[in-house]
């Protein structure tokens, strides 16, 4: 529980969305591992009862405490412990209440029925995006995603990579692809690479125009968007376009953070977890700027 607590504290001090993300993880583990929460409870007819905190809003919460030192933080009330689960699931059933409060005293979070819905459909709560510095070709997931150019015929950089780690028949299967347009995206199997597949994508060669950034833009949501029509999910991206075709790494990575985020939002019934790997070491100082870098 201490750890919640601290992520708690954290989030005050961040304010961000991947920290909320955490404490929802944690909430949903500490639910998985059958751990308790502290409730208050009341008297009502000879019954225990939990307490509730009416709102202005005419709705109720409920209260919930992670350790008895929150408890302590209020006047004595009679408490009893009661599950994660058991909890998340009751605030959920109950008509006319709105969430939880955990720990009202000190360093509250409230918990709101949506998010609740989040952590019991533990779907995409398991997404994630995370830095790697290293070589895609040795990733260990379903896909990568190959920096192509238009013919799909192979070249140098990532492209060239991937090729000569997949084989030669991952070039028969392009062949038969007719190429790809910038922005596009097609998928082959992976032949002798780890990946099950590989998604070729064809980012847009830089010239400083406002439509390199669509372009860029496409080729990450597009190859998520197929990744998920072949129920992939967990994915390997190189920095697209970072390198032959000159496009600048500071404007690239928070581009593409935001276009992946912004695809996760809007697919978060889905589980998909995202490696970004850097080659270099410019392209991995620019990402560990937004990220919190989990390099390998
Ligand atoms: N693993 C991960 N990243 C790599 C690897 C590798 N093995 N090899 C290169 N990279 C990185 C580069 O350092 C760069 O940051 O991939 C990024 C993309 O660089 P390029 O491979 O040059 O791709 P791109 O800039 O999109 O240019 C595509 O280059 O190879 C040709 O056929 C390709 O014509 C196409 C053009």
């Amino acid at each position: 529980m201490e750890k919640l607590e601290t992520l708690i504290q954290e989030l005050y001090q961040e304010g961000t969305r991947e920290k909320n993300m955490e404490v929802l993880s944690q909430i949903r583990k500490l639910a998985k591992e059958e751990k308790q929460f502290i409730i208050p409870v009341g008297d009502a007819n000879g019954e225990k009862v939990y307490r509730r905190l009416s709102l202005d809003d005419g709705q109720d919460v409920f209260v919930a405490f992670t350790t008895q030192a929150q408890v302590d933080l209020g006047q004595a009330t009679e408490t009893l412990n009661q599950s994660v689960m058991d909890v998340l699931h009751m605030v959920h059933d109950t008509q006319g209440v709105s969430g939880v409060v955990l720990n009202p005293w000190k360093d509250s979070y409230f918990l709101p029925k949506v998010l609740i819905e989040m952590i019991l459909d533990n779907k995409n709560l398991e997404s994630e995006i995370k830095v790697v510095k290293g070589d895609i070709t040795t990733f260990d997931g379903d896909c990568i995603v190959n920096a192509a150019n238009e013919s799909l015929l192979g070249g140098g950089g990532v492209d060239g990579a991937i090729h000569r780690a997949a084989g030669p028949m991952l070039l028969e299967e392009c062949k038969l692809l007719n190429g790809c347009q910038t922005g596009q995206a097609k998928i082959t199997k992976g032949y002798d690479l780890k990946a099950k597949y590989v998604i070729h994508t064809v980012g847009p060669m830089y010239s400083g125009k406002h439509e390199d950034e669509h372009m860029l833009r496409d080729c990450y949501w597009n190859s998520l968007t197929l990744a998920r029509k072949y129920d992939i999910h967990t994915i390997a991206f190189p920095a697209i376009s970072c390198g032959v075709y000159g496009y600048p790494v500071e404007k690239a990575v928070p581009l593409v953070l935001k276009t992946i985020a912004d695809w996760l939002d809007a697919n978060s019934d889905y589980t998909m977890k995202i490696s970004l790997y850097c080659f270099d070491e410019e392209t991995t100082k620019e990402y560990q700027k937004y990220t919190s870098y989990q390099g390998e």
